[in-house]
């Protein structure tokens, strides 16, 4: 039987996603799940065919040049590829492979929670409960903005846009979005195309982030583009943090330009800005937009399905460099 092939596993994935790799591979784990900088991350590669890396491992160009020449793939474990230099990876031949379609309902479901969650005040609620500081039901407590019927804009309408349009359908929304390409008709499913983006945000009272951070969607909602947005909107971000300019956002609150927020993503995570943990109207979670068992255990399982690819000299499902 010929050797299994040498894998560098960089963070402590699901148990059964272990498994697998350890079924399948001469796999090189880190149990204490610590990150690794870059001169751990090369000095760890040596001697592994393959890196299965999450999106906390930058792999820049320099770091993807210092790889031993032995790696020949990367899966990452994530949907979001902005962590890897594809075009250095091209150019170098190392395979990258990312996680598509099995995050797409399990990220829609949070986004509609941070929606809601925003709108209804849940975090102000929540809060007051566990600080036993609720005197009874009154009339006017708490009072939310109403999320039934109104307009949604979705920013960035791909796999999960649309699983985030399918479910505001469900709350009777309307939805607008703004995509690099118009959907064909099928997928838009009556929602109404803006080409371009300032128009989206002109005309949406909720606002949902699904592009992904690129060179030309950082810091894409900032001060000039929140003015645009109706009064009292409301902003939630699955994405990525890069794609919002922290310091226009959290002034937006603050001002009540902005009525609320939901963010499940941070600029620089897992640092956050210290403006948001003082705001009341603002509902943060800690990146968990594909954290279910079965999410994880299948975005895993592709990290499994493009490796076995690439050693069986077959191409990888997810390819992307
Ligand atoms: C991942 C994500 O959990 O897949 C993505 O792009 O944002 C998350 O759902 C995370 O990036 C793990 O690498």
């Amino acid at each position: 039987m010929p050797a299994k092939p040498t894998i560098l596993v960089t963070r402590k994935l699901p148990p059964n996603v272990l498994a697998r790799l350890a079924r399948d591979y001469d796999a090189r784990l880190n149990d204490d799940d610590h990150i690794f900088d870059t001169d751990e991350l090369l000095e760890r590669a040596r001697g592994c065919q393959a890196i299965v890396c999450c999106s906390s491992e930058r792999l820049t160009a320099e770091t993807i040049a210092g790889l031993p020449a032995e790696v020949r793939a990367v899966a990452t474990f994530s949907v979001g590829t902005e962590h890897v230099d594809l075009a250095a990876a091209r150019a170098r031949g190392l395979i990258v492979a990312n996680t598509p379609d099995v995050l797409t309902d399990s990220t829609a479901d949070i986004a509609m929670l941070l929606l809601l969650a925003a709108a209804r005040r849940a975090y102000e609620g929540e809060r007051m409960m566990r600080e036993n500081a609720w005197a009874g039901w009154t009339p006017t407590q708490l009072l939310g903005v109403h999320v039934t019927g109104k307009r949604l804009g979705i920013l960035g309408m791909g796999r999960i846009g649309q699983a985030v349009a399918r479910r505001a359908r469900g709350f009777a929304m309307e939805v607008h979005y703004h995509n690099r390409a118009r959907l064909p008709e099928a997928l838009e499913a009556g929602a109404l195309y803006h080409e371009d983006p300032e128009d989206l945000l002109k005309v949406s009272p909720f606002l949902s982030i699904n592009c992904p951070a690129t060179p030309e969607t950082h810091h894409f909602l900032d001060v000039r583009r929140i003015a645009l947005l109706p009064d009292g909107a409301i902003v939630v971000n699955t994405a990525r943090g890069a794609i919002v300019d922290d310091e226009a956002l959290i002034a937006a609150l603050e001002s009540g330009k902005l009525a609320a927020a939901g963010l499940d993503v941070f600029e620089g995570e897992p640092n956050v800005h210290d403006g948001y943990r003082a705001l009341p109207n603002v509902f943060i979670l800690p990146h968990l937009g594909s954290a279910t068992h079965e999410t994880r255990d299948a975005m895993g399982f592709k990290c499994c399905d493009n490796l076995d690819a690439v050693f069986a000299g077959a191409a990888p499902p997810d390819r992307v460099a």
